[in-house]
């Protein structure tokens, strides 16, 4: 079955019982089936080309409350869709394309269990809390710090591309938000960090340590912005390549929701 066009006479044969005997899903497939073929061809229309959703179908790729469903409950969804919504059923598919299409959205999820990280989640986590110090600003599942994004669940359904972009490129999406401002008050000394709030007459102001200031405008003398993030933006010089992948590799595994992580395992778990 592997061979694509193995002995012809045995194929064709096997072809002609299979319609002789009328029953197409039982019949041995000629090829396996493509589950990007079958998305592309039933669900991009609504759902997108990558599962992200459309005009006419939301995510499936990214929102949680689809990712963390178990297998068997996606295909039950694909099998006979969504009473009451546009989601139709598909079970004159056959199990087998069902299956098929099923695994490749958990690709799309970065789940699946074809999707390959490109390091070791172990060292990333070692790389995290350690050397490269991101737990001293980000939080991944309780541990680690809380003056910016915690990270869990951020590398879910997210391209390893994407991620790694995050981590070498902080300015890549600079906002207000994120931007390290010096606030030079007017005896002249001076205060970095993250202004976390601000009206006309002060401001909230979060320097590493944590701790927020908040300072009177009449009091300082003026604000630079630095025009770059406050997350460092060496990581792609002072990491080395596999270890920023290791990182990375770190930030999906550790998104997984636990449900999802247990798709082999059949599923009338629950
Ligand atoms: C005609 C548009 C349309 C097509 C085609 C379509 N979907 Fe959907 N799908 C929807 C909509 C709309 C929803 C949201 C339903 C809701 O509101 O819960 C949905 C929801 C889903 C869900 C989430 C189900 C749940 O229980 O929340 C899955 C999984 C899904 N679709 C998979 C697929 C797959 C796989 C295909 C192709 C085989 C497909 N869809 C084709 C419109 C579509
Ligand atoms: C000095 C603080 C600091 C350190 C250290 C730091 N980051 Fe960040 N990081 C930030 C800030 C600020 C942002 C911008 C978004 C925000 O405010 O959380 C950010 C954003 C991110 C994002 C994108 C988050 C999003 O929601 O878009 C990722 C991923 C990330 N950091 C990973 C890391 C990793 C991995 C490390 C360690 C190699 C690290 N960071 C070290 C401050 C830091």
């Amino acid at each position: 079955m592997n061979r694509k066009y193995g002995v012809a006479g045995c194929c064709s044969a096997i072809l002609l019982a299979g319609l002789f005997a009328f029953k197409p899903v039982a019949a041995p497939s000629q090829e396996k089936v493509s589950g990007q073929a079958v998305f592309a061809a039933n669900c991009s229309a609504c759902h997108g080309s990558d599962g992200r959703g459309g005009e006419r179908a939301p995510s499936i790729a990214t929102r949680r409350e689809v990712v963390s469903r178990a297998d068997a409950d996606l295909i039950r969804a694909v099998q006979n869709g969504v009473p009451g919504t546009a989601m139709p059923g598909f079970a004159y598919m056959g199990a087998e394309k069902i299956n098929a299409v099923v695994h490749y959205l958990r690709e799309l999820q970065g789940i699946g269990a074809n999707v390959k990280v490109p390091g070791d989640p172990r060292l990333g986590e070692q790389l995290f809390y350690g050397k490269a110090e991101c737990a001293r600003c980000h939080m991944i599942n309780g541990r680690g710090g809380f003056l910016n994004s915690d990270l869990s669940g951020y590398g879910f359904g997210r391209s390893v591309e994407s991620i790694r972009a995050a981590i070498t490129d902080p300015d890549r999406s600079l906002d207000r938000k994120s931007e390290s401002v010096t606030v030079v008050m007017a005896d002249q000394h001076t205060l970095t960090g993250l202004i976390r709030n601000e009206d006309n007459f002060s401001l909230i102001l979060q320097t590493e340590d944590g701790s927020f200031h908040s300072i009177s405008k009449a009091a300082m003398t003026r604000v630079e912005y630095s025009g770059h993030s406050f997350m460092p933006g060496d990581y792609g010089s002072k990491l080395s390549d596999n270890e920023i992948s290791d990182l990375v590799s770190y930030l999906i595994k550790s998104g997984v929701p636990e449900h999802a992580s247990n798709q082999k395992q059949d599923s009338d778990d629950e």
